[in-house]
């Protein structure tokens, strides 16, 4: 399973797709990264970070920490790393999200954005994130893909690795049983207008795109017992 998303999302890396990735999710991840309120010395873990835009986004802000972007994708990893050369704080790995290389309690804050939903053991992954969270540590976690957002669903049919389809309900339980305290969600908003010609790409319809808009990107949050 890790082998065939490393193969696939290697594949999405040549094709460009971190760059659009990046286009398509900065306006929800920038107010899901707002949420988080690093600190200047925050230590922060970006969990499958693909090119690594919001890597260098919480590196900025928190100059004197450090920020860690993992990827199961080699090629992403080189491309966020090529494209983070002027950051003095920031490094990028190659690793699952399912087993971290990282101490106890290493990072006050980790993040992820539209990466969850393709582990193959979302329950082991979050275990993972609590355990290198510090107590009091907070994790955001932003999905495009879920049950409550019906035009999303059709991304399961085109996309070449397995995806786990689940709702609201589904993550806060995940959260709760891997042990995360002050579990929340939302739906943040893309305020970007939705060209008025659109012809098809990630929905069949205008409509679909419109719908899809409206239900929100789903941001689950949780924290690690003080
Ligand atoms: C849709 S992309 C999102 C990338 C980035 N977070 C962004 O917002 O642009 C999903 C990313 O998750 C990574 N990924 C998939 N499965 C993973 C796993 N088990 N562990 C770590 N990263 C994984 C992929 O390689 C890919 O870069």
């Amino acid at each position: 399973m890790s082998e065939r998303l490393r193969l696939e999302f290697n594949e999405w890396a040549k094709a460009g797709r971190g760059p659009s990735m990046e286009r398509g999710h900065r306006p929800v991840g920038e107010q899901a990264i707002r949420l988080l309120e690093i600190p200047d010395d925050g230590r922060v873990l970006d969990v499958g970070c693909g090119n690594g835009w919001a890597t260098r986004l919480m590196a900025a802000q928190a100059p004197h920490g450090r920020v860690v972007g993992i990827d199961i994708s080699d090629e992403m990893v080189d491309l966020a790393r090529e494209s983070s050369g002027s950051f003095s704080n920031v490094e990028f790995r190659e690793a699952s999200a399912e087993k971290l290389s990282f101490a106890e309690g290493e990072f006050t804050h980790a993040f992820s954005m539209e990466s969850l939903y393709y582990y193959g053991d979302i329950l082991r992954a979050l275990q993972e994130i609590h355990r290198v969270l510090k107590a009091g540590g907070q994790f955001a976690c932003v999905v495009d893909l879920y049950q409550e957002n019906s035009p999303s669903h059709q991304w399961i049919a085109d996309l070449k690795v397995p995806v786990q389809l689940l709702s609201i309900a589904d993550y806060r339980s995940l959260f709760e049983v891997a042990g995360f305290v002050k579990v929340h969600d939302q739906r943040l908003y893309d305020p970007t207008p939705v060209p008025e010609d659109y012809a098809g790409g990630s929905f069949k319809t205008r409509e679909d795109f419109l719908e899809y808009r409206a239900a929100g990107s789903l941001l689950v949050t949780g924290e690690v017992a003080a």
